[in-house]
């Protein structure tokens, strides 16, 4: 369907330092050359390294931030706003990962509203959804992912969904080595799709890229690319490690 594959890096509460950061960054930019895939890469950073990253990959791919707070502006002690992001060179934004949601209590109710607002403020969201370990052994991923899908992306319309990625991110293979098989993946994301399909129509879900994520290396990242229905990877661990990364950026299918 032509969806352009999208490797994107998740530094969480990493690194520590500014200088950590600017060389990881430029380091990460470097790895991208005219051998690399045609592909779109997006790092998402903590907000204090944005413009750190931003001058370090000279325009190489892109940086994100790793949430926004849904309002405006106002009292929100220790808030972010998308207006704020924005006005430091910030497209795409995370909404939904696992550990907000599981650490920080959000719910399927504010990351709808943040999703709402960084689309509403012209930005690009990449939603994170998938099941615990749990849930999975109770054959549970394609209700949780329905529920996520459904409740996350409401009032968002078709003609937004350009500017709308997925994360299928199963909570069991968040930063515990465990890839999911690129056959369970697979089955998740077409089940992805077809939930897209029914809340929009064939033709959206079709162009909606869908990324894997949850313990990609550079050795498992060719077989998960392979699969018809992983679109990309959002990749924790071996984001902080500019040779793993740039090997997942170069993967071969
Ligand atoms: O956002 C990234 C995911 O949580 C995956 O993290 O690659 O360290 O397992 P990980």
């Amino acid at each position: 369907y032509g969806r352009k594959p999208f490797i994107s890096g998740n530094w969480k509460l990493n690194p520590q330092t500014k200088e950590e950061a600017l060389t990881l960054a430029s380091g990460i930019a470097s790895s991208i050359n005219e051998n690399s895939p045609d592909v779109d890469v997006a790092l998402f950073v903590p907000y204090v390294f944005i413009e750190t990253a931003i001058s370090a990959v000279g325009g190489k791919l892109a940086v994100g931030a790793e949430g926004v707070c849904p309002h405006n502006s106002g009292a929100f002690t220790g808030g972010i706003s998308t207006s704020m992001v924005k006005s430091i060179g910030v497209n795409w934004v995370l909404a939904g990962h696992s550990e907000r949601r599981e650490i920080f209590g959000e719910t399927n109710d504010y990351i709808n509203a943040q999703c709402l607002k960084i689309i509403d403020d012209g930005m690009s969201v990449m939603l994170c959804i998938g099941e615990s370990l749990d849930e999975f052994e109770l054959d549970l991923a394609g209700s949780v992912c329905e529920v996520q899908l459904k409740k996350g992306l409401m009032g968002i319309r078709k003609e937004e969904l350009d500017r709308v990625a997925i994360a299928y991110e199963p909570i069991w293979a968040i930063g515990t080595g465990k890839v999911a098989t690129p056959e369970i993946a697979q089955s998740v994301h077409a089940k992805c799709r077809a939930i897209l399909a029914d809340m929009y129509d064939q033709e959206a879900a079709d162009e909606v890229r869908i990324l894997y994520g949850g313990s990609v290396t550079p050795e498992s990242v060719d077989d998960l690319m392979n699969q018809p229905d992983i679109d990309g990877a959002l990749v924790g661990g071996a984001s902080l490690d500019k040779d793993k990364f740039g090997r997942i950026i170069n993967f071969k299918t």
